[in-house]
């Protein structure tokens, strides 16, 4: 039965590229739950955008020394391009600066102040007396009072998950100046949480959401049951929706006030753009609202939002809110400050037309019940092992033999065999396999389903082995064939939500457009007799070790860069005298000849070209050069420093080095040739 779905994929913030994370935990399954609703029949409005407002873009802006308008433009551009080439296929990808959505939150506040569903409240909020300026959200940070968590922001503690007022802070410090704040007075709108706390209960509690994920439900009834307090829906910053009501002036609206109005606003904007009504997608209760949303995001959208949808009075609620948990990457927290991460522009960079490799080791690993780790090994192992080795093989094939038994056209059939018979009713009930997966939004196990399919058919033809029967049994292969060909036609359109390059790909080579999720199951032939097919294509191909550890490489000097980008500078030294700097007699030195110092893994031992003489400089440069590649360089050489010994090596002087952060050696040398023995001064 064909329904209505509005089905929303959280609004990223735009301060940055999106990774594999966001793929993993929001986008991909919204993108195979949307896809797979619209195969089946549905009505549906796929929606998401850029979330433009909030701290981190101010403060981002600040440190560059631009607009957050310049920040949103570059980020926004850069995430919609991310998401089409991902075939993330949202029926409208918006953007909170949108002139629709400040049109549409603000009339969204007002109604609610209208309706006197606000608390007005003059209360004392921090302030940053040198920045000029009150400290909301991540502008400040301090102690956690649940957790002790001595870096936790304003608005949340990201270590306990807690949502905190600044002023629950512990030791608050602003995150402009570092100065500690003061009090002042300021006024603003809260959202009385605690009003609508019977509604919530019996909404979640004691309605049907027991289906909802357990994840999601426990963090729900113990955020109730620790108590619902008024929330603050207005912040003292100049970055954002203004406050439209009277008293108002210099105020904008709380980002996650405007942010999941967005939905709403994105619908509308598409709808119009479409020649629709925008309302039954909101307003029907037919309709089936599900938001997509990673677990940092639960409060907002089982509480908060849904009590502003309920104070509102005219819009439906979430019928579900499959958060998914968290992805690392190789052991560690995702993060983007610390550059820990696989940014999706790179990952297409290095695995060009490979985003069904990404999309289908991100499901088959999906985080959906716990946190769960992305290595690059599995990513090998599930294109290597599973794509190239089952998938692509039946495919490759049933496409190769069909080509060449006969000229890419199915063959007609003679009696089925026990087996065809089982095999081809197994197809027809795949559908309805994988769909009981995708409806209860496990999106692993629907993956896992759809191998399991490839899987069938590989057996098939290992078991039934048409290439050794076409020597001497001609209608038995091409009944074979035949039955392979339903197989590869079912997985041309089962896999569109998963994989969707591939299906488009497989529908190509197979010749085929018609078919819908539901003719696989109620079909007995989807692909008749007689029918063309055109030639293979390579749907996957083998990823070899080297490309992995490039990958690996890649994360380490990330990861080291970062460190030492995060280092403090190292002080400055004790002052000295410019006496004592003409002691000190540095000269342009040539190598001439190097060599490792046996046994030792740092040291080579160098001939030096002073214009003094010729003398021996043993360095630990051994693990950043090799002896070639020293061999003729010009370097600077401190050449009065008392002599010494190293392993039995006398040398005599040192070479002036620096250190990359990645831990290589560089020279500190002339960028011209000259004459050795030239003094630095
Ligand atoms: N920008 C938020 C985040 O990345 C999500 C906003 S979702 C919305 O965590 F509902 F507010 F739009
Ligand atoms: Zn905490």
């Amino acid at each position: 039965m064909s329904k209505r779905y509005t089905i929303t994929a959280a609004l990223p913030y735009t301060n940055g590229p999106i990774h594999i994370g966001h793929l993993a935990g929001v986008y991909v399954p919204a993108d195979i739950y949307a896809r797979y609703k619209r195969l089946t029949g549905n009505d549906v409005a796929f929606i998401c955008g850029s979330d433009e407002h909030g701290v981190p873009i101010t403060i981002k802006a600040k440190k560059e020394g631009v607009t957050p308008q310049d920040v949103v433009d570059k980020y926004h551009a850069i995430i919609k391009k991310s998401f089409v080439d991902f075939g993330i296929t949202f029926d409208n990808y918006s953007r909170t600066s949108a002139k629709i959505h400040h049109e549409t939150a603000s009339e969204f506040f007002k109604t609610l102040y209208d309706k006197h569903e606000f608390v007005e409240e003059v209360t004392e909020q921090l302030y940053d007396e040198e920045a000029n300026q009150f400290l909301a959200d991540r502008f400040v940070t301090g102690t956690c009072p649940k957790c002790g968590n001595e870096e936790a922001y304003g608005d949340q503690c990201e270590n306990c998950g807690s949502s905190l007022n600044a002023t629950d802070l512990i030791g608050p410090k602003s995150a402009i100046t570092g100065n500690v704040p003061t009090l002042k007075e300021t006024k603003h709108w809260f959202l009385p949480l605690n009003k609508h706390e019977s509604f919530l209960r019996e909404w979640i509690l004691k309605g049907h959401k027991k289906d909802w994920k357990p994840n999601v439900y426990g963090q729900v009834k113990s955020w109730i049951d620790d108590g619902l307090r008024p929330r603050a829906v207005t912040r003292d910053l100049d970055w954002g929706i203004p406050v439209p009501v009277p008293g108002g002036e210099g105020k904008v609206l709380y980002v996650w006030f405007d942010a999941p109005i967005g939905y709403i606003s994105a619908t509308k904007e598409w709808a119009a753009h479409e020649g629709k009504d925008w309302e039954p997608y909101w307003k029907d209760k037919d309709t089936k609202l599900i938001h997509f949303i990673g677990k940092d995001n639960i409060v907002f959208h089982c509480i908060i939002f849904p009590s502003m949808l309920k104070a509102e009075g005219s819009y439906i609620l979430p019928d579900n809110v499959p958060a998914n948990e968290f992805l690392n990457l190789e052991g560690n927290k995702l993060s983007t400050s610390k550059n820990w991460a696989v940014w999706l522009p790179d990952y297409l960079e290095d695995f060009p037309n490979q985003q069904d490799v990404l999309r289908y080791a991100l499901t088959a690993n999906a985080p959906e019940s716990k946190d769960n780790d992305f290595t690059w090994k599995d990513f090998q192992a599930r294109n290597n092992n599973e794509l190239v080795a089952i998938f692509g093989n039946f495919i490759n094939r049933v496409v190769v033999l069909t080509n060449k038994y006969y000229d890419g056209v199915i063959p007609e059939t003679s009696e089925f065999s026990e087996i065809d018979t089982e095999t081809l009713a197994t197809v027809k009930a795949y559908p309805s396999v994988i769909e009981s997966s995708i409806e209860r939004y496990r999106f692993r196990e629907a993956s896992q389903e759809l191998m399991n399919l490839a899987r069938l058919g590989n057996k098939y033809l290992a078991d039934e082995e048409p290439w050794k029967l076409v020597k001497t049994d001609e209608a038995r292969t091409k009944t074979i064939m035949f039955v392979a060909l339903q197989i590869a036609s079912a997985l041309a359109t089962l896999s569109e939500p998963f994989l969707p390059f591939t299906s488009e790909k497989l529908k190509r080579i197979l010749d085929i457009d018609t078919n819908s999720w539901t003719d696989i199951s109620t079909k007995d032939i989807l692909l008749p007799s007689g029918h063309h097919i055109g030639k293979g294509e390579l749907l996957f191909s083998k990823i070899e070790d080297k490309t992995i550890q490039e990958q690996l490489d890649k994360l380490e000097a990330s990861k080291k860069a970062n460190e030492a980008a995060n280092k403090e500078v190292e002080p400055q030294k004790e002052t000295i005298t410019f006496d004592d700097f003409t002691k000190l007699d540095m000269r342009v030195g040539t190598i001439l000849e190097a060599e490792k110092m046996p046994k030792t893994k740092k040291l080579l031992v160098l001939k030096v070209d002073t214009g003094i003489d010729t003398r021996t400089i043993v360095s630990g440069i051994a693990e950043s050069f090799t002896p070639e590649e020293v061999v003729g360089k010009q370097v600077t050489v401190l050449v009065n420093l008392a002599p010494r010994a190293l392993r039995g090596v006398e040398s005599e002087g040192m070479i002036l080095m620096t250190e990359t952060p990645e831990g290589k050696l560089v020279f500190v040398n002339p960028d011209t040739t000259v004459n050795s023995g030239l003094q630095i001064s």
